[in-house]
């Protein structure tokens, strides 16, 4: 996504300067084209030097070099940029942004790019919230200026409040969002599941698998990279909420179906990536079971306890059945357009066969199948191997790809099906 993007970041002078290092490192290493320009404030807090050793380009400070070439320099760089991202912005800065000044070479290249321009701000809670700033910051809203909403915690000060620089990884998430916002999904609303759900047993225990939800969580940045809006229903997982991604937290499959019905009404694919529980404990303890037993599960002296397990609706299977007016399926609330249905297919043996049986049964419009029992493949990798079988019976077999790679690939068959 950002291999050979041309980004101009601009860092301002305060105390989070330092942290545009990083940011300029990462952006590097994931292929981008990063030209630094740095404000004489800023220099007081970081050097050229380290900007142009990690972008490997030379870094852009003064509007007014004795050799005349910067004059040429700024609309050069205000017309190659895709994106001009001010990381940090100060009340400084802002201030002169909303009122047009050009006078050093960050204002004056972001006066002259047609780029999308994304600020973060980041200073003092008491300047970030004063009216003045409030003010500039509507004013370049308007204008079409994306603005990162500062962190909440520790300030340089040692007070707590509004104003902290975002991290790094949300710093790239919002501006692979802002690249992405005109691409083969935008305006579209799409729903991913994701996770392994969790069926209690009691207070303490459930019945869950193996799921860690990387899969879901790939093809929802991917998709907000495309300029999607994303809803990421997510089981229990141990990932990170990727930056514009609207979150719905769930932990068991009825508390996973009420979700999807709830968010499909008006969106345009669902992607059912999450490893549903296919059964659940019928009964939930309201104690948590003792060895040596208790009221719900009886007395087992004998060593042994038995749960005993209910079947869970099929989300997929259930939505096929209602939107088909089958008598006495669980009717769906109305859907505001064709829903494309995409679903997953998790398998040990006879991959082939039950992935068609499932596209079938299901009625999707392309179901990925992966062998889980491949140390490549399935869940916790980074890879995936899978097929991808089409509503047509047409079937693609991938190579072994990064999850990244998956997750393209996957909506890349998605957005023709569109536009039909
Ligand atoms: N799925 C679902 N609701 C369930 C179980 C699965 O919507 N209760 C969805 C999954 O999210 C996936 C697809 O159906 O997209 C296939 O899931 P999988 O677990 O492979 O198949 P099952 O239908 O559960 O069949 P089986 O357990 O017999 O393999």
């Amino acid at each position: 996504m950002l291999l050979n993007r041309r980004i101009i970041v601009g860092v301002c002078g305060g105390i989070a300067s330092y942290k545009a290092i990083d940011l300029v490192s990462k952006l590097q290493q994931a292929g981008a084209l990063v030209d630094v320009i740095i404000t004489e404030n800023a220099e007081e807090f970081v050097r050229p030097l380290t900007f142009a050793t990690l972008s490997h380009r030379p870094v852009f400070g003064d509007l007014w070099e004795p050799s005349g070439e910067a004059a040429e320099t700024h609309i050069a760089l205000a017309e190659n940029a895709e994106l001009l991202v001010i990381v940090p912005a100060t009340a400084n800065t802002i201030a002169r942004l909303a009122h047009g000044m050009a006078d050093n070479m960050l204002t004056t290249v972001a006066l002259a790019t047609r780029a999308p321009v994304l600020i973060a701000p980041a200073m003092h809670s008491h300047m970030y919230t004063h009216p003045a700033t409030q003010a500039n910051l509507a004013l370049l809203r308007e204008r079409g200026v994306t603005v990162l909403e500062p962190a909440v915690g520790k300030l340089a000060s040692g007070e707590t409040g509004i104003g902290r620089l975002p991290d790094t990884a949300t710093l790239l998430g919002a501006i692979q969002q802002v690249l992405g916002q005109h691409g083969d999904l935008a305006g579209r609303r799409v729903v991913i599941s994701a996770g392994g759900t969790h069926e209690a047993i009691d207070p303490v225990r459930y019945v869950g698998n193996h799921s860690s939800g990387k899969m879901g969580y790939t093809l929802a940045t991917e998709a907000r990279d495309r300029g999607a809006h994303v809803i990421l229903v997510s089981g229990p997982v141990a990932l990170p909420v990727p930056y514009g991604v609207e979150l719905c937290s769930v932990e068991t499959a009825l508390q996973m179906r009420d979700a999807v019905y709830h968010f499909i009404t008006d969106a345009d694919v669902l992607i059912m990536s999450a490893a549903v529980a296919d059964f659940r404990p019928a009964q939930v303890a309201a104690h948590k079971i003792k060895k040596s037993g208790n009221e719900v599960t009886g007395q087992h002296e004998d060593g042994e306890l038995a749960i005993h397990l209910v079947q869970n609706p099929d989300i997929l299977a259930e939505l096929a059945a209602s939107l088909n007016g089958v008598a006495g399926s669980r009717p769906v609330p109305p859907l505001k357009r064709r829903l494309i249905r995409v679903g997953f297919a998790a398998e040990t043996q006879n991959l082939v066969e039950h992935a068609q049986e499932k596209l079938r049964r299901k009625q999707l419009d392309l179901l990925v199948a992966n062998d889980v029992s491949r140390d490549d493949s399935g869940f916790g990798t980074d890879t995936n191997k899978v097929l991808i079988f089409h509503a047509d019976d047409a079937m693609e077999d991938l190579p072994v790809m990064p999850k990244t790679g998956v997750a393209a690939a996957i909506w890349d068959r998605v957005v023709p099906l569109l536009a039909v």
